[in-house]
């Protein structure tokens, strides 16, 4: 049996920045077709970089590690940088998951771009720079 390494175990059991950003910046929800599970990041910019990163996850516990690691990756990054994290990266920084536990890890990085994704085009909306 598949055990999961201890990082794994520790941002499942003690995930950081759970929650929600009222008046976030950006927000970006995913569901993960496999399963159905869902996973939203909410982020606050300031000069560019992420200041603050919360996040929600109706998934698995491979799924609140992944969520949980992301937004320790992400904070106080560039949004370029940020973007630049790719699932493999989460997934290998938690130690490695299981086989058929990989396709959880494809929900982290995909909502933290679409919550920087939703950034930029409000941003561009509003006309102005932040
Ligand atoms: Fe759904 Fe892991 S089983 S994200």
């Amino acid at each position: 049996m598949f055990k999961y390494s201890e990082k794994v175990m520790d941002h499942f059991m003690n995930p950081r920045n759970v929650g929600q950003i009222d008046n976030a910046d950006g927000e970006g929800t995913v569901g993960n077709p496999i399963c159905g599970d869902l996973m939203t990041f909410y982020i606050k910019v300031d000069n560019g970089r992420l200041t603050d990163l919360r996040f929600k996850t109706f998934g698995c516990g491979a799924a609140i590690a992944v969520s949980s690691m992301v937004s320790e990756m992400a904070k106080g990054k560039t949004l370029d940088e940020a973007m630049k994290i790719t699932n493999k990266m989460v997934a290998r920084e938690l130690g490695g998951l299981p086989k058929n536990k990989l396709h959880c890890s494809n929900l982290g990085a995909d909502a933290l771009h679409k919550a920087i994704e939703d950034y930029r085009n409000k941003k561009g909306k509003r006309g102005k720079r932040k």
